[in-house]
């Protein structure tokens, strides 16, 4: 009997594995069922929330910046990096949106045509500082480690300075237009003019959210420079 009882006690201990790994599932699983998670489980949220609450808009910073939130490791200036880097394509989409509007799209005539035109060419501007600006943020990282403070100072005030044309430069367009008078008010409400005016509000929340969160991520290197 015992040589054959050593055999089966042995396939069944694997099984009686199985099922207390399964038991433990399933009570998981149930108690998972029972009580609603507040959130979703995602790496870094917490923390992303956090840098998001003081902004213009807690929840567009975060809903925005959730995909990227696994890749920050409690760093508030790679949140500032990542926010910018996205207000800077927001402002290509308005350049490309805008560049794309055949001539007299909103019906206002050659004049608004050509202010236009001129909001490609400011957000071109505007566009020209996006490597300058995500390289500073991102310098600012390094500096926080080696505490240059003055390299780190003039750094975040270039990306605020970057950072901070983005919103401006959309709503100049749009009141460059509206100066236009009675053909610049009846071209922006047109269908194609509604479109430019909720491509701008885009652009000026993403582009003030990112602001906020460059000034908010001072702090960051201001505590690890050496002191002077
Ligand atoms: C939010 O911003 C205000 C004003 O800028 C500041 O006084 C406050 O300390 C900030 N709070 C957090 C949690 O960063
Ligand atoms: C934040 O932005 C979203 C999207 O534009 C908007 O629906 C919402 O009302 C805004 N919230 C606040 C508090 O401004």
């Amino acid at each position: 009997m015992a040589p054959h009882s050593f055999p089966a006690f042995a396939l069944l201990l694997p099984a009686v594995l199985v099922l207390v790994a399964f038991a433990a599932i399933s009570a998981r699983a149930s108690v998972a069922t029972i009580m609603p998670s507040p959130a979703p489980a995602v790496e870094g949220s917490g923390f992303l929330h956090a840098c998001c609450a003081n902004t213009t808009n807690a929840s567009t910073c975060y809903d925005s910046l959730l995909p990227h939130a696994g890749s920050f490791h409690g760093n508030r200036v790679l949140v500032a990096r990542a926010a910018a880097n996205l207000a800077f394509t927001r402002l290509r989409s308005f350049r490309e949106g805008l560049r794309r509007l055949p001539p007299g799209a909103t019906g206002g005539g050659r004049i608004v045509d050509r202010a236009l035109q001129l909001c490609v060419s400011s957000a071109e501007v505007s566009l020209l500082r996006e490597g300058d600006a995500l390289a500073v943020i991102q310098r600012l990282e390094t500096a926080a480690g080696r505490g240059r403070r003055e390299q780190a100072e003039s750094d975040l005030n270039t990306a605020n300075l970057y950072v901070g044309g983005i919103g401006p430069c959309v709503t100049s367009c749009v009141d460059d237009v509206e100066s236009i008078g009675d053909a610049g008010r009846a071209a922006l409400a047109s269908p194609v003019g509604k479109k430019v005016l909720a491509w701008v509000a885009n652009v000026r929340l993403h582009g003030d959210i990112a602001l906020d969160l460059v000034v908010q991520s001072e702090p960051e290197y201001v505590v690890q420079s050496e002191p002077e």
